[in-house]
């Protein structure tokens, strides 16, 4: 019996599917990487933003034919958009071949929903509102090696009003610190180089009064040869406790990815980002001022309902005045049932286009501009890949600076110095030294 995972979405999707590997491996299931060849194949979902949907609407669609000829196939759906209002539904009706349903509260249930649908022809359909436990006890199959995702917080609180994460993901739930700990401790035994906690929003993690200072702290004084990196950070609980914890630790990657969603103040509040522009700098400038060559990445988004082209342009010379080296760049998609959806002022199309162009140029300029300047410069890669196209190992910095380079062994999980002789685009070429 054989499973294929198609994954959409962000690192805590990627990670999700990392758990669901590990529950079907559980199940007497190998991985399979053609879908053809699978018995049961997983959709993990994202609605963030409509395209991502899209994009998975006509995945599922396509796999209407496999499914009449092989009807002992099994379809899984889960993930956030199973989770979105009316969409289980939805999809019932749409893709009737879909077998089962899952919600992101329901990863525990995975086997018996399988077995639940041995006895049934109907979608079998499982959703909760929120978590009630959380799943410590599932031994992911990862698929990521040197790098191991570790989550520390379920869910979000914030409700920034674009945002579809809240309703799908339920409310903020911090793991317990000792589980965290002994979780970072056995990869590092395992041979992980990197571990990247995750959360919706790392900064508010709070498990019985320990704050995620502390956590990180705890995390990277953990021995070992091993790099630690945090995502997501929201600049509203930046605080300059974490500064002074990245200080401290080398093991703590260079780098920040802190969204700034806009420039724009009128637009920050209507998005109720709970901070200003000149918070968003300042913190920047304490970040920079302790650790000066700390990279600062972020997102950002366009179109936002009422959005004037002034407004716009605060985004883009946020860009320069904050020296991202680089950013995620998305158009505002609408999505049903958030506050912005609702809002009058919606931003037609055209412009929003021409505005995302706008801001990837300026985007991509300075991150070519940044690249250009490591030329002749030594980084220190974790090597992470082998690029069969382009024949060359690749990696990334402690400050998330991608550098290829060309072995005639394998090296991927290795530490490797790189003297950088060209720069294309977001990419380093180096020699090894
Ligand atoms: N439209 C466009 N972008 C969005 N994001 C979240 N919701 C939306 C939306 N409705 C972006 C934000 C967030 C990132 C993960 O996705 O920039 O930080
Ligand atoms: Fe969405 Fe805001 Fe929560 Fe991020 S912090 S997941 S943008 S609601």
């Amino acid at each position: 019996m054989k499973y294929h995972i198609t994954t959409y979405g962000c690192q805590m999707n990627l990670h999700e599917s990392e758990k669901i590997a590990g529950i079907l491996k559980g199940c007497g299931y190998d991985e399979e990487s053609n879908e053809e060849e699978a018995d049961i194949i997983v959709f993990n979902t994202c609605c963030i933003r409509e395209n991502a949907e899209n994009h998975a609407f006509g995945n599922i669609g396509a796999l209407k034919k496999l499914k009449k000829r092989k009807p002992s196939l099994l379809i899984a759906l889960g993930g956030c958009m199973a989770q979105e209002a009316g969409k289980a539904e939805y999809i019932k009706r749409k893709f009737p071949f879909v077998d089962i349903v899952f919600g992101t509260h329901n990863l525990n249930e995975l086997q018996s929903l399988i077995e639940k649908k041995r006895t049934t022809k109907k979608t079998v359909v499982s959703l909760k509102e929120e978590r009630e436990e959380i799943e410590d006890g599932i031994i992911p199959v990862r698929r990521s090696y040197p790098n191991a995702w570790v989550n520390i917080t379920y869910g979000c609180n914030n409700f920034c009003t674009y945002c579809i994460v809240p309703y799908v993901r339920g409310r903020e739930k911090s793991r317990d610190p000792e589980d965290i700990l002994n979780e970072v401790k056995g990869l590092v035994k395992e041979g992980y180089k990197e571990i990247t906690l995750l959360g919706q929003n790392v900064d508010s993690y709070n498990s019985n009064g320990m704050r995620f200072p502390e956590l990180l702290d705890k995390v990277a004084s953990i021995e070992g040869n091993f790099r630690v990196a945090f995502m997501t950070s929201h600049p509203k609980d930046f605080s300059k406790g974490l500064v002074e914890v990245m200080k401290k630790h080398q093991k703590i990657c260079r780098r920040m990815h802190l969204p700034a969603q806009s420039g724009s103040d009128r637009i920050l509040s209507l998005m109720n980002r709970r901070y200003t522009r000149e918070k968003y700098l300042s913190e920047i400038a304490l970040l920079k001022q302790e650790i000066p060559d700390c990279e600062v990445t972020t997102d950002l988004i366009v179109g936002f309902p009422t959005e004037t082209e002034e407004e716009f342009e605060e985004t883009l010379s946020l860009v320069k005045e904050a020296g991202f080296s680089s950013a995620f760049t998305f158009v505002y998609s609408p999505r049903t049932g958030t506050k912005a959806a609702a809002m009058d002022g919606q931003i037609p199309e055209e412009i929003s286009k021409k505005r995302i162009m706008r801001l990837v140029e300026c985007v991509n300029n300075q991150t070519r501009e940044k690249s250009a300047k490591c030329v002749g410069q030594t980084l220190e890669i974790l090597v992470e890949d082998y690029d069969e196209k382009k024949e060359y190992y690749l990696g990334r910095d402690s400050y998330g600076r991608m550098g290829y380079f060309k072995s005639n062994r394998d090296r991927v999980g290795e530490f490797v110095k790189l003297k950088i002789t060209k720069a294309n685009g977001v990419s380093l070429y180096g020699e090894e030294q």
